[in-house]
């Protein structure tokens, strides 16, 4: 029956990728490089999010703002939820341009380009916007080239809210409450880390597998972020919500760097530009979102809390003193962001 159901999923994953390869004929003809604008695209954006998370709001802001500033010439569809599979097939189609953009977590490209390894530095900022402020730095851009060899242009950063923790139903009141807790973290190494240092089991589950597993008992809570606890319905199965704001969770904006490259210095500019509108909207609009879905969840039943950022200090320090010296970029981010 499983395998059924498997085989199935699988042969519309596959339609899904021969429909979005076929809707890019514009693209074929695009314009030789250093060409004048006036050429059309239709260009293709994957991503996982629910079609009600912030991230696929701000790839409709990205739609809208390519339409505006190409006076129609750049169209884009969507694919959010994973249509067009997991993260990982998502950042192979961008690499070979069977896809063109994709809103893909910090976290899964941690495994493939570690640099980004570095915006998981605990309580390197003190807000959502500290960390939008950080996406013009040096570094950050520095991140994003790192990405260069892998046939994919990294245009900017999105955030979503920051990252909480949510119980089944014990009160985690700190870090060492943590301890023999199975406790899903999102398959990232030095996410992983950071909780093993605490003491909890950390159990490796994508995103569309954490409600089963939290309901049935099979993990005691969940690294997560207020924006997917309320799109998933986590609140149905957790009790206990500590806002603890340790970490940031950005999007990497990328594009197929051959394509990039091929367009006029011009168009260029509408895509480079088109991403920065998208990127402020969304944290601007996620800013103001903060105390409206904490009392979203509390009116849901949830209770929801804060624990005090001191009691993480040596577990701050321990990332620190590990992941600096694995890699010159997130030293510098260290350096550049911990205060
Ligand atoms: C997660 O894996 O926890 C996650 C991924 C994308 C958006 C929100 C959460």
């Amino acid at each position: 029956m499983m395998g059924l159901r498997k085989l199935g999923l699988t042969f519309v994953t596959f339609l899904l990728v021969l429909t979005a390869a076929a809707c890019g004929n514009d693209n074929d003809a695009k314009p030789a490089s250093g060409s004048e604008s006036g050429e059309k695209y239709t260009f293709k954006l994957a991503h996982i999010t629910p079609t009600d998370h912030m991230w696929h709001k701000a790839a409709e802001k990205f739609k809208e703002e390519l339409d505006n500033r190409s006076d129609g010439r750049m169209k884009l569809e969507i694919y959010p939820a994973s249509q067009l599979g997991t993260e990982a097939d998502m950042v192979q189609q961008i690499s070979s341009g069977s896809v063109d953009f994709g809103f893909i977590t910090a976290a899964y490209m941690s495994s493939r380009a570690p640099a980004f390894t570095a915006w998981f530095a605990p309580y390197a900022f003190k807000d959502l916007e500290a960390a939008n402020a950080a996406r013009d730095s040096e570094v950050a851009k520095k991140i994003l080239g790192t990405l260069d060899d892998q046939g994919l242009k990294g245009l900017d950063y999105l955030f979503a809210g920051n990252r909480v923790m949510l119980f089944k139903d014990k009160e985690v009141k700190k870090p060492e409450d943590l301890k023999g807790l199975s406790f899903r973290v999102t398959p990232s190494p030095p996410l992983q880390d950071f909780y093993k240092s605490m003491g909890a089991s950390p159990e490796s589950l994508p995103l569309p597998e954490v409600y089963a597993a939290i309901q049935t008992g099979v993990i005691d809570g969940m690294d997560m972020d207020l924006d997917a606890t309320i799109t998933n319905k986590y609140y149905e199965v957790a009790k206990y919500g500590a806002v603890t704001n340790h970490m940031v969770w950005p999007a990497v904006a990328m594009m197929n760097k051959e394509e990039y490259e091929k367009m006029s210095d011009s168009d260029k500019k509408i895509i480079d530009e088109s991403i920065k509108a998208a990127a402020e909207y969304a944290v601007k609009t996620r800013s103001g979102q903060e105390e409206e879905f904490k009392k979203t969840l509390s009116d849901a039943g949830m209770k929801i809390y804060e624990i005090d950022q001191t009691l993480f200090d040596p577990y701050i320090k321990q990332f620190d003193e590990k992941y600096g010296p694995t890699d010159p970029l997130i030293q510098e981010f260290i350096d550049t962001f911990r205060e």
